[in-house]
This record gives structure tokens, C-alpha cells and sequence, in this order.
């Protein structure tokens, strides 16, 4: 894909992997709008991204169907249309599933699964019209491996890139391509309240080198774009080959696991 005077939507583009995507794509030449509930976070985000070129903010909730109407009528009123929805919102609670509240499992289903899907739905007729268009989803690299604590997040998360590859296959050849982001441990304020980490199998990324690597995927039309750390690929792989090794492994990580991300929330 080429970038300039494309029509982007960044759906929480207002902090994290969203907002350094936003200014890698502003720098590229492309026309910006990001998202985001907190209305002062995404007046700053908007203030900040500006320097880089041409973007606007839309407040709104895209987990309500009021939300996800108001995002998408507002960005195609302020950029005449829509090339590039990129479904990045999304939000995190992990806790053994007894301990996680019913209301939790279902904003974390809604917000990072329910949302991007419906999200799409109502977006496709303006991304057909575009002709050469593209849908990215970002999932995790915990819909690859399963880590104990992180079962409605990583479902979710699994969904939304399974829904990507259908969605892919189903549109070959109408101009919208379909590309998944599996990001590993990132840097931003969705990992602040975890204390896992290398000794238990969490390393972070910094956020640029993530973005950098969403823009390369999408520079290419690539279908996937993984990032983990050394660690979590071999995780991966193992999970493939030897799932009950893994299962070993975790084991005896566990009662460590369940205390460094009990108060891990972001949601
Ligand atoms: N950081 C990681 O380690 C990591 C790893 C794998 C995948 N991911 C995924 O990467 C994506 C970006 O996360 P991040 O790490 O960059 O987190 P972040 O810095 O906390 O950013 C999340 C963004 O989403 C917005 N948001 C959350 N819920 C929303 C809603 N209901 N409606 C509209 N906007 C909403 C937030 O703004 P408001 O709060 O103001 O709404 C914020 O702009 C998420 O889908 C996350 O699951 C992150």
C-alpha cells in the first residue's frame, strides 16, 4: 500500500502503538483521524500528532454501537471517505477466570473483539469505494500461545485474528486487503500495572519499533506482522511441537504468574 493522501482511522490512536502509528503514517504522507474515549488524553494526542500533518480526533466509545456510529460519521465527514481502518482500541484484565468479573469478560470481549468486528462491518462499504483499501487488526502474540491468567483477553484477541484471516479470504480481490498485528509486550500504559516480567516469560518492546513494523507490513501487504521477544517465539513454536512441555512450564511459573499480573487492568 501506498500511504499518501490515504484516509486512515485509527480507532485508540490517542495513546501506545496507536498514537506511534498515527505519526508514522502523518509522516507518510497520509490523512489522519484517531480515537479514544478521554477526551483531554485525545485532545493532547491530536496537539501532539499535528506537527506531523494533517489529523483530527473523534471522543468516542467504540465498545457502544452509538460509539462505533459516531466514529465512523465523523471520519468520513472529516476525510471524505475511508481507505484504512485500523482496529487498535482494545483493553485488558487479567486474573484466574474465577476471579474475573462477569462485566470485566464482557467489556474484554466487546471492547477487543465484538467492537472491531462491528467495527468493520459498518466500514466496508466506504473501503470497497476506495478501491485500495486495507483493514488492520491488532491482536496479540497471547492468541499464539496461551499464558495462564489471560484466558477472556487472549480469546478475544484469537477471534479478532481468526475474523481477520475469514475476512481476507472473503474480500481477495475487492480491493480491501486484511492484515493481523500480533504485538508481544509492548511498552505503554496498558502493561503499567503488570510486574511480569523476562523471569516469567514478559519482555516489552519499545512502542516505536512496533509501529515501524505495523507501517513495514502494511508498506508490503503482508497478511501477518509478529513481534515477540526471543522468549515468546520459542513459546510459539513450542506450543506447536510439544504443547505439553509448555504446560510443564507454566506450571511451575504459576503461583509467581498469579501474583505479578493480578493487578494487571486496563479497560
Ligand atoms: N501493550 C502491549 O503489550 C500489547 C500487546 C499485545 C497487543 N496489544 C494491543 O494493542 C492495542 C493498543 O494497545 P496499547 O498497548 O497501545 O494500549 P494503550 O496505550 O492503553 O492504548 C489504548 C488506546 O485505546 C483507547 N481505547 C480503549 N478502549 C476504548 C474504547 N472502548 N473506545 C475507544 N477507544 C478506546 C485508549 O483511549 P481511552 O482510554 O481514552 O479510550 C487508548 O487510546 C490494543 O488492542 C492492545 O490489546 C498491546
Amino acid at each position: 500500500m501506498k500511504f499518501k493522501d490515504k484516509r486512515i482511522l485509527v480507532t485508540g490512536g490517542s495513546s501506545g502503538i496507536g498514537f506511534a502509528t498515527g505519526r508514522r503514517l502523518l509522516e507518510r504522507q497520509a490523512r489522519l483521524v484517531i480515537s479514544g474515549r478521554r477526551q483531554g488524553v485525545l485532545n493532547e494526542a491530536v496537539t501532539g500528532l499535528s506537527e506531523f500533518g494533517e489529523v483530527a480526533g473523534v471522543c468516542a466509545d467504540i465498545a457502544t454501537s452509538e460509539g462505533r456510529a459516531e466514529t465512523l460519521k465523523q471520519t468520513i465527514s472529516i476525510l471524505g471517505g475511508l481507505d484504512v481502518l485500523v482496529n487498535n482500541a482494545g483493553g485488558i484484565r487479567a486474573g484466574s477466570i474465577q476471579d474475573l468479573e462477569e462485566s470485566e469478560i464482557i467489556k474484554m470481549l466487546d471492547v477487543n473483539l465484538l467492537a472491531p468486528i462491528l467495527l468493520t462491518k459498518v466500514a466496508l462499504p466506504a473501503l470497497r469505494a476506495g478501491g485500495d483499501s486495507m483493514v488492520v487488526n491488532i491482536s496479540s502474540a497471547l492468541a499464539l500461545v496461551g499464558i495462564p491468567f489471560y484466558t477472556v483477553y487472549a480469546a478475544a484477541k484469537a477471534g479478532l485474528a481468526q475474523f481477520g484471516e475469514c475476512l481476507r479470504r472473503e474480500l481477495k480481490g475487492e480491493g480491501v486487503h486484511v492484515m493481523t498485528v500480533y504485538p508481544g509486550g509492548t511498552d505503554t500504559p496498558l502493561m503499567k500495572t503488570s510486574n511480569a516480567g523476562p523471569a516469567l516469560g514478559f519482555t516489552l518492546e519499545k512502542t516505536d519499533t512496533v509501529a515501524e513494523a505495523i507501517i513495514t507490513g502494511m508498506k508490503d501487504d503482508a497478511f501477518t506482522v509478529i513481534r515477540a521477544g526471543e522468549q515468546r517465539r520459542e513459546m510459539i513454536a513450542l506450543n506447536r511441537t510439544d504443547p505439553a512441555q509448555l504446560g510443564a512450564h507454566f506450571a511451575k511459573l504459576k503461583d509467581a504468574l498469579a501474583v505479578a499480573v493480578k493487578d494487571h487492568a486496563a479497560l
